[in-house]
Parts: C-alpha cells; sequence; structure tokens
C-alpha cells in the first residue's frame, strides 16, 4: 500500500480520531429498547488490532462509526449506546459513548482526554453533513484531534465528511489502520497481481449490478463462474427458457455483450434447483437449464453445476467469491452456496488463497463456520466490490502517502 500507517507515526500522547466501521447488526429495531445488543461484532473485533496498537502506544482515542442509514437525529434506534457497550467489553476498559457527532459536549470531554480514554462519538449520520461531505463538519471533526486514523474498509467507497473531508481538513497525519491495510492486500492482490489460476466466483441477485465487476475481472481471472439469480440472465441470453426466473430483461444487450466477448471464461450452470414459488417451503426439483418447466423459478444451483465448478477449482491459486448461489436463506435452495464454501475450504487446504468479498458471501461462510478457514474475509460488502471494480476508493485516496 502506498499509503502511510499507524507503524509511520507517533502517536504518544496524541488525540487520535479513528473512524472505524461500526455499522453491525443490532438485535431489536425498538429505540426504546435498553437491552439492545450487537448480533454480529466481527467488524468491531476486526477493528481491535488498530485500537490496541495505538492505545499500548500511548493514544487517546475518539472513536466515530455510521450505523444503518438513519434518516435523521431522531432515528434513536441507530444511536451508538449498543455499540459502545459491546467495545467495551471488547477492549476491556471504558468506553465513554457520547450523545453528539460534534457539539459543546463533545469539545469539552475531549478537552479533558488523557492517554487511554476511549469516547465513542455519536453515529456520523446523525449530522445531516456527514454523507453531504460538509466542508464545516469535516474541519469541526478535524479541530477534534492531532491525528486521524481511517480504519473503516467497510466504507471507504464513501466519500463522506468522517471518511473522506476530515483526512483533508485536519493539520496533521492522515493514515490507514491495520485492517485498512489487510483488506486492501488481500482485495489488491487480486486487482493487481493474481496469481494463476485465478478463478472469480459471482453470485447474487443481480447482472446490472455487477457489470462494471465482470468487466474488470475479466482483465485478470481465468475463469468467472457465475451463480445465483444472475445467472439467469445470462442464461437467457443464451436462448435457454428460464420459466418464471428472476431475468433482468434489460440487461440482456449487457450479457450477450460480456458472452461474445468471454463465453469461454464465463462459466454458467448447466443444472438448476427450482421451485413453482419464492418461499422456504415450495418443493424443490433438479433441472437441466434447459428443460425448466414454465411455471418454475430457479432458486440454487445443481450438483451438476457443482461438479463442474469443482473441476474449474482445481490447481486454483486464487480465487476470489462475491455472492451467493442460490436463496441460502432458505434451507432447500442453500446446498449450492453451502457446498461451494466448502469446495473453497478445501481449495485452501490445496494451496489456494481465497478471498471472500464481504456481503452475503461473508455471511454464508460464517454460516458454514469456515470464516477461520479462509484466506480473507472481507468487512466490506459495496468497498470490496468497488476495489473489485478497480475504482479509487475515495476514504483511501484522502489518507497521506508514503
Ligand atoms: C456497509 O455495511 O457496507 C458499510 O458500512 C457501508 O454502509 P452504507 O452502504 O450504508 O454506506
Amino acid at each position: 500500500m502506498n499509503k502511510k500507517t499507524v507503524t509511520d507515526i507517533d502517536v504518544k500522547g496524541k488525540k487520535v480520531l479513528v473512524r472505524v466501521d461500526f455499522n453491525v447488526p443490532l438485535s431489536s429495531k425498538d429505540p426504546n429498547d435498553p437491552n439492545i445488543t450487537v448480533t454480529d461484532d466481527n467488524r468491531i473485533r476486526a477493528s481491535l488490532p488498530t485500537l490496541n496498537y495505538l492505545l499500548d502506544h500511548g493514544a487517546a482515542l475518539i472513536l466515530c462509526s455510521h450505523l444503518g442509514r438513519p434518516k435523521t437525529a431522531a432515528d434513536k434506534q441507530y444511536a451508538m449506546d449498543p455499540v459502545a457497550r459491546r467495545l467495551a467489553e471488547l477492549l476491556g476498559r471504558p468506553v465513554k459513548k457520547l450523545d453528539e457527532l460534534v457539539g459543546e459536549s463533545v469539545t469539552a470531554a475531549v478537552a479533558v482526554m488523557q492517554p487511554g480514554d476511549v469516547i465513542l462519538l455519536e453515529n456520523t449520520r446523525f449530522e445531516p453533513g456527514e454523507t453531504k461531505n460538509d466542508p464545516e463538519l469535516s474541519a469541526r471533526l478535524a479541530a477534534l484531534a492531532d491525528v486521524y486514523v481511517n480504519d473503516a474498509f467497510g466504507s471507504a467507497h464513501r466519500a463522506h465528511a468522517s471518511t473522506e473531508g476530515v483526512a483533508r481538513a485536519l493539520n496533521g497525519p492522515a493514515v490507514a489502520g491495520f485492517l485498512m491495510g489487510k483488506e486492501l492486500e488481500a482485495l489488491g492482490t487480486a486487482v493487481n497481481n493474481p496469481p494463476h489460476p485465478y478463478i472469480a466466483i459471482m453470485g447474487g441477485a443481480k447482472i446490472s449490478d455487477k457489470i462494471l465487476l465482470i468487466e474488470n475481472l475479466l482483465k485478470t481471472a481465468d475463469f468467472i463462474l457465475i451463480g445465483g439469480g444472475m445467472a439467469n440472465t445470462f442464461l437467457k441470453a443464451q436462448g435457454y427458457e428460464l420459466g418464471t426466473s428472476l431475468v433482468e430483461a434489460d440487461a440482456l444487450p449487457e450479457a450477450t455483450r460480456l458472452l461474445e466477448k468471454a463465453a469461454d471464461r464465463l462459466v454458467l450452470p448447466v443444472d438448476l434447483v427450482v421451485a413453482p414459488e419464492f418461499k422456504a417451503d415450495a418443493p424443490a426439483t433438479v433441472v437441466d437449464v434447459n428443460t425448466v418447466p414454465v411455471d418454475q423459478m430457479a432458486l440454487d444451483i445443481g450438483p451438476k453445476t457443482l461438479a463442474l465448478f469443482q473441476e474449474k477449482l482445481v490447481g486454483a491459486k486464487l480465487v476470489v467469491w462475491n455472492g451467493p448461489m442460490g436463496v441460502f436463506e432458505f434451507p432447500a435452495f442453500a446446498k449450492g452456496t453451502n457446498e461451494l464454501a466448502q469446495m473453497l475450504a478445501t481449495a485452501v487446504d490445496n494451496g489456494a488463497q481465497v478471498v471472500i468479498g464481504g456481503g452475503d458471501s461473508a455471511a454464508a461462510i460464517k454460516n458454514a463456520g469456515l470464516t477461520e478457514k479462509m484466506t480473507h474475509v472481507s468487512t466490506g460488502g459495496g468497498a470490496s466490490l468497488e476495489l473489485l471494480e478497480g475504482k479509487e476508493l475515495p476514504g483511501i485516496a484522502a489518507l497521506d502517502d508514503k
């Protein structure tokens, strides 16, 4: 990485503003529920190496993050209190949660901070200037600290006041944390310098969200294995009848174009698990792609497709996976996604680096109990996609160069 990191600067006795991505799922959406808990603390845990390093090196920490997509500060179910409680448990030290992002209470609390103190500011998105990247808000955040550290990889694709504006406004170092570095190394290898054979696996509902991604992957990947709803649109473009399956009619010309460009490297399903309706208990049947009944829809990839994918994974040196193979929330249609997760664990045993690109694929790997087995499971959904699309992420671009 060509950006400075926490190890390049001196933080002793400094007040350090750390942007983390604590956008985590909560147990309740009731703003009056005093017992709300964090149901998946992976993103909080992922920030600990940076936070502990800074604390061990004599810094006082002012942390900030968004949580959900609140419309105003009145959306109290997005207040950071449950996150502060979980963070205090994981850090093993008190975390003072403030009820503002900027303002008098913040200025007063920051003024008396000592090395080792930890403050968590209120949800950055309670301030309307956050998503507008408002220079005034950026300046107020910058005024709180001597140093800015961005460890919020999951939000690095957002040019917001707390992720981008503040880095430029602060009169002092603006550097990356360890999580940011780890994510960029794992995903950056796939973009810039992949070992071969390099196999990308794409899934999820829509091809329209992933056209840029497929385009960019075709520059470096040897094969792209395609499952999930997006495979339907490719199959339709090849002339198959898909019954009542989700097909994006608007994206058919793009699918046709990509197939013309690289049909030999885009590996599509040869069979599907179909059902008469989108329901957990709908009866599942396996059919070849050329025999989908008119009144049935594809909800998963079939066993012949899994065998084909397995064949392509033999000898792989790098595998990047983004997007589930089917409706994995319904057990009857989760086999494609779960068996693929197991195949990737075997690929790791056989010497491949396997990188999971966040979001639903990370959830599927977690459900399968295989998170620890993978080379890297990204904490970013949209951010990892944009990085793999070859885009510059504003939250990273704004940090100091080495
Ligand atoms: C995420 O969960 O992908 C990040 O925290 C970014 O959240 P956002 O899509 O609401 O900006």
